[in-house]
């Protein structure tokens, strides 16, 4: 029997990009199943869920390949490319199309689709105007989607808008935001907070969260400079440093230490239970310094019913609506942050405001049965 899609990823680490794979398979038909190039947290969590991953064999050396790649780097990934895709081709012809959940799987299925006939999808999570990418990156991934890809879905409208803005065709882009079920996000309650207190150690006074990546972009420095000038705030700093960028965190933990908060900032580390930990801290913070292709943690603060603050542009600004579900501050400008943490912590009703409204949008906009429902109805274009 000919199954209805196979979703691609060549990391099975936790990033967002993977977690939108995991929540899709979990929440989706039973026909949709997951690939990785290396086997990892995220294929796990897939058998741990019922829904047996495969795993190739020949992926593990495209990992070295990053996102800023030379030329000869992406060249000398090549040999590894073809036996991915070959590999790849002879699981993916049980499928009726294949959807590659980020760019060194696009570059895998564009030529395992090639050889069996089958459609290609292109799961975009990323702004790909962003400097991050370099040049080569950037052109190499929209001449294979312009190739290759009958649909590219964006994560976003900014994200489908800096496709476009690269050169993409934009009549191919369909937008599916992220999705989550919102039972599995249970809302803030002081018990839950005293819980987050007594778990990291924490005083009696205000917490506010950071939650993601450790890596320049998500701005954990633009928190601690801001942390600086409100000397009774605490904050938990939720996550790990991922896809092999680890120098960021020594630096960040020294600038934790010079500005003097090594008493009232926790880091965590990784953590599974998101949703327990954002329901016992009084704001969620996102401090990214860049456009945000999207945010799974903006929406998930919304969805612990606790009140967020986030940068302003990106995807967020399609998540927000400023000053009534959460608030907006500029890009790196710890002024402004501590002005709204500021705001927040001193006018309760207002905070409570935002965070009930928040709630409402997060549930009645972002529920993973409709992202399933607009992913399906993206595969049925195909047929
Ligand atoms: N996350 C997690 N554990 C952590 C830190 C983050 O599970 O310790 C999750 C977080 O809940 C969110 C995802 O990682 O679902 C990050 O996605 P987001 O879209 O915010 O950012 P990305 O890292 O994908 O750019
Ligand atoms: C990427 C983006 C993030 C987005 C996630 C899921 O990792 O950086 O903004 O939320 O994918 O689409």
């Amino acid at each position: 029997m000919t199954k209805s899609a196979l979703f691609v990823s060549q990391t099975a680490e936790k990033g967002g990009a993977e977690l939108f794979m995991l929540d899709l398979l979990a929440h989706g038909p039973r026909d949709w199943s997951g690939c990785f190039f290396e086997d990892g947290p995220a294929a796990k969590d897939l058998v741990a869920a019922d829904r047996q991953p495969i795993v190739l064999s020949s992926g593990t050396n495209l990992s070295a390949v990053r996102r800023e790649a030379s030329a000869l780097q992406m060249l000398g990934a090549a040999g590894t490319v073809w036996s991915l895709a070959r590999e790849l081709a002879r699981t993916g012809k049980d499928y009726r199309a294949i959807c590659a959940n980020s760019q060194k799987a696009l570059f895998v299925s564009a030529l395992a689709t090639r050889m069996i006939g089958r459609p290609l999808v292109w799961v975009l999570h990323d702004i790909i105007t962003d400097p991050a990418f370099s040049r080569n990156t950037r052109r190499a991934a929209v001449l294979f989607a312009n190739l290759f890809a009958t649909r590219v879905v964006a994560n976003s409208k900014a994200t489908a808008q800096a496709f476009a803005d690269a050169g993409g065709r934009s009549e191919r882009v369909r937008i599916v935001y992220c999705g989550f079920d919102p039972a599995a996000h249970p809302q803030g309650t002081s018990a839950a907070g005293q819980a987050l207190r007594r778990r990291f150690g924490l005083g009696d006074g205000p917490v506010v969260g950071l939650f993601g990546r450790l890596t320049p972009w998500k701005g954990q420095h633009v928190l601690f400079k801001a942390l600086a000038t409100l000397p009774a705030v605490q904050a938990v700093i939720v996550g790990s440093a991922m896809f092999g960028q680890d120098a960021y965190e020594a630096e960040v933990r020294q600038l934790a230490t010079s500005e003097g908060l090594d008493d009232r900032v926790r880091f965590t580390g990784f953590q599974r239970d998101i949703a327990d930990i954002m329901a016992g801290v009084d704001i969620v913070l996102h401090t990214s310094t860049h456009a945000e292709p999207f945010g799974r943690v903006v929406v998930e603060g919304m969805l612990a019913g606790r009140p967020v603050i986030a940068t302003k542009g990106g995807g967020v600004n399609e998540i927000i609506t400023e000053d009534c579900d959460g608030l907006l501050v500029p890009p790196s400008d710890p002024a402004a942050l501590a002005a709204a943490i500021a705001r927040l912590l001193t006018d309760r009703d207002f905070a409570a405001r935002i965070a009930g409204a928040g709630r409402v949008t997060a549930v009645e906009r972002f529920n993973i049965s409709k992202t399933c429902a607009d992913m399906a109805a993206v595969l049925d274009e195909l047929s």
